[in-house]
């Protein structure tokens, strides 16, 4: 699975490859990344990759041409047509990233990451060029690079051996074996630290109260934390019962 980045700030990227589950997935080259710095295609002594909003008002906008002229090169470089190599675009105006989109995207499909920076990008690229647009959630960071890690990350660490045990992605939250809820709370050595116990619970070997403690509080934290997908639990437990 390969993947192109396209940024104007490519120095971001090594140290987070290079590391922990990720440096697994990209040495074992079950994943591949390049890195395509915008500023080598654009036009002019001064090499500009932006410019002032139309319109006026405050901060400046991607030009569409050099992220054509980079988005040109890594198509024909891969040699893919776009339904097998779509164009994500990372922004806060995109569909919020799930764990189901994750999964959903297999081992197959590679993909072209846009990280945009300033305002944002001419939209006239958006709209020609750009298949998904993608949101890391409802706030604003300075720049797309912290998206298309967290991004790559998510579908590292869903590739068959990245993980240390391939089961361990399997009881995280929002994966279908939990039942539309959220990881319950982990304990490990010492049994005591700072006046604080392990629950009784875990300490028992008793494998079903292990799992019904666990199951109690995962329902405990989502209801606290994340009453609609509380709520979303209740009703598909409910709609399962009546089938
Ligand atoms: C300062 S932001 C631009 C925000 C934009 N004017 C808006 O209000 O939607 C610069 C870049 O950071 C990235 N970015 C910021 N927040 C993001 C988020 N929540 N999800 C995905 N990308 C984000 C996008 O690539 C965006 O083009």
């Amino acid at each position: 699975m390969r993947f192109d980045v396209i940024t104007l700030f490519p120095d971001i990227f090594p140290p987070f490859l290079e590391q922990g589950v990720n440096r697994r997935a990209f040495e074992s080259g079950i994943m591949q990344v390049k890195l395509w710095n915008l500023r080598d295609y654009a036009q002019g002594q001064y090499k500009r990759v932006d410019d002032r909003p139309y319109g006026g008002g405050a901060g400046m906008v991607m030009l569409a041409e050099p992220l054509f002229q980079c988005l040109t090169a890594i198509r024909s470089e891969r040699g893919e047509t776009r339904d097998l190599c779509p164009l994500i675009f990372f922004t806060p105006t995109g569909r919020p990233l799930t764990h189901e989109f994750v999964q959903n995207w297999g081992s197959q499909r590679g993909a072209i990451l846009l990280c945009g920076r300033y305002e944002g990008v001419d939209q006239r690229f958006i709209d020609l060029h750009v298949d998904l647009m993608i949101s890391m959630g409802d706030f604003v960071l300075s720049g797309g690079e912290i998206p298309a890690m967290a991004f790559l990350d998510a579908i590292a660490r869903l590739q068959p051996g990245v993980l240390n045990s391939d089961e361990s992605h399997q009881f995280d939250s929002f994966h279908e074996n939990l039942d539309g809820l959220l990881d319950c709370p982990h304990y490990t050595r010492p049994d005591i630290w700072q006046g604080q116990a392990v629950p009784q619970e875990l300490m028992s070997g008793h494998h079903e109260n292990i799992q019904s403690w666990r199951k109690q509080q995962s329902v405990l934290l989502t209801r606290q934390n994340r009453p609609e997908l509380f709520g979303k639990a209740v009703s598909q437990a409910k709609s399962q019962t009546k089938n």
